[in-house]
């Protein structure tokens, strides 16, 4: 019988970017194992891209929150805690593809294409900001953080006139600084914000996401509650990946070099090597046989996201960062029914913002020792809090 692992958690000191060591160790024996989870419970642990691709792929597991067990002491989440109205990581069909399907369409590959100029304006906007601030500057607070707010205010709709009480909302639930309170605070008066934006372009239709799907027959709170999951979705992942990405790429000058050769590839480089969101849970609603173990109806299976894109079965020398390799196939954005609707979104803003980043500071660099980087430490999205940088003027 096998002894169960706990979630190891602690990243490699003097190593930031990269997962847990025990993880590879753990992966080596048993892709899956059995896990004690917090509450007593007695799980699986997936840390092979194989295992954990084909639970994400397979409808026999679901991702009813009010079905699992979470692997994380701190995450205190109360016994039967349901999905929020709106948020489509923690239901099942059919509920899950009906707002899947209303929403799929407003995320495609041609509209955020079409999406790049924007993207470049906003860009470009914010990095003048941070030149006007002049060295040293906070590269989260003055370009990770507000181009995807501002990006997802415009493709929901919101006004011009109300970005001001939109950023300050959001970043409060993107700073680590805020307290539980204040950033429940800040979903209540998001979601009342949007409650009755919503209604608003019910009268007056614009031409944003929201305003679209007020022509479905979702219901406002419904609308509301979409539009504050897709905040939550969008902006700290985003805002993660690209302040953790510019600290690697920081701490690597010859791969932020060769970034501007290819940034398509690059940007799967660095999501495989970051994997931001670096867990995920599913529970088995029947018996599974997989990987030569029977996972029972009713077990938990966490996902070891982050150990899956550094499995070196599927990606030879996981741990090195190269932006010229083929990273295609990684799990950062997930995989299966769940996989990350606004992932063409991300893309283009990571695309367009590193190597816009290269050419306006092409003498950037860390103001800090990378050792002195404020981490986030066991947050659920992996990141750092600030990311001090400077430049020759
Ligand atoms: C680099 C940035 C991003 C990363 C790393 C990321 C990562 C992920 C991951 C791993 C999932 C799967 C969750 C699961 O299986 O339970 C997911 C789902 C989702 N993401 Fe993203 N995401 C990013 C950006 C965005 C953006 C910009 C948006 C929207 C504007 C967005 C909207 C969503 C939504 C709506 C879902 C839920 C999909 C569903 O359950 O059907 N994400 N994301």
């Amino acid at each position: 019988m096998q002894e169960p692992t706990t979630l190891p958690t602690a990243r490699p000191a003097g190593r930031p970017f990269n997962p847990p060591a025990e993880l590879a160790g753990l992966r080596a024996e048993r892709p899956l194992r059995r896990m004690s989870y917090p509450d007593g419970h007695e799980g699986w642990l997936a840390t092979g891209y194989d295992v954990v691709r084909a639970v994400l792929a397979d409808p026999r597991f679901s991702s009813r929150y009010e079905l699992m067990h979470f692997p994380f002491p701190e995450q205190e989440i109360p016994d039967g805690f349901t999905a929020p109205l709106g948020d489509l990581t923690g239901i099942d069909p059919p509920e899950h593809t009906r707002y899947r399907k209303l929403l799929a369409g407003r995320f495609t590959v041609r509209r955020m294409r079409l999406l790049t100029a924007r993207v470049e304006e906003v860009t470009a906007r914010q990095l003048d900001v941070l030149a006007e601030h002049g060295p040293p500057a906070d590269l989260v607070a003055m370009s990770a953080q507000p181009v995807p707010a501002l990006l997802i205010c415009e493709l929901l709709g919101v006004p011009y006139a109300d970005h001001e009480l939109f950023q300050r909302h959001t970043a409060t639930l993107v700073s680590m600084d805020s307290s539980a309170e204040e950033k429940g605070a800040a979903i209540n008066d998001l979601y009342g914000y949007l409650h009755e934006l919503v209604i608003a372009k019910q009268v007056t239709p614009t031409d944003d996401v929201l305003s679209d799907l007020t022509r479905s027959d979702l219901t406002d709170g419904e609308l509301a509650g979409i539009g504050v999951f897709l905040l939550g979705a969008g902006l700290d992942t985003t805002a993660s990946m690209l302040a953790l990405g510019t600290f690697a790429l920081l701490c690597e000058p010859a791969q932020f070099a060769a970034l501007r050769d290819d940034p398509e590839r690059a940007v799967e480089e660095l999501l495989r090597y970051l994997t931001v969101g670096h867990t995920g849970v599913r529970a088995a609603l029947e018996d599974v046989e997989l990987a030569g173990e029977t996972i029972r109806a009713g077990e938990s299976v966490t996902l070891a996201l982050q150990a899956a894109d550094r499995d070196p079965s599927r990606f030879p020398d996981p741990d090195v960062l190269d932006v010229r390799r083929q990273a295609s196939g990684h799990l950062a954005f997930g995989h299966g029914a769940h996989q990350c609707l606004g992932q063409q979104l991300a893309r283009v803003e990571l695309r367009v913002a590193f190597p816009a980043l290269a050419e306006r500071f092409p003498t950037l660099r860390l103001a800090v020792d990378p050792a002195e980087v404020p981490m986030r430490g066991n947050a659920n999205i992996h990141g750092v809090h600030r990311l001090p940088v400077t430049w020759d003027r």
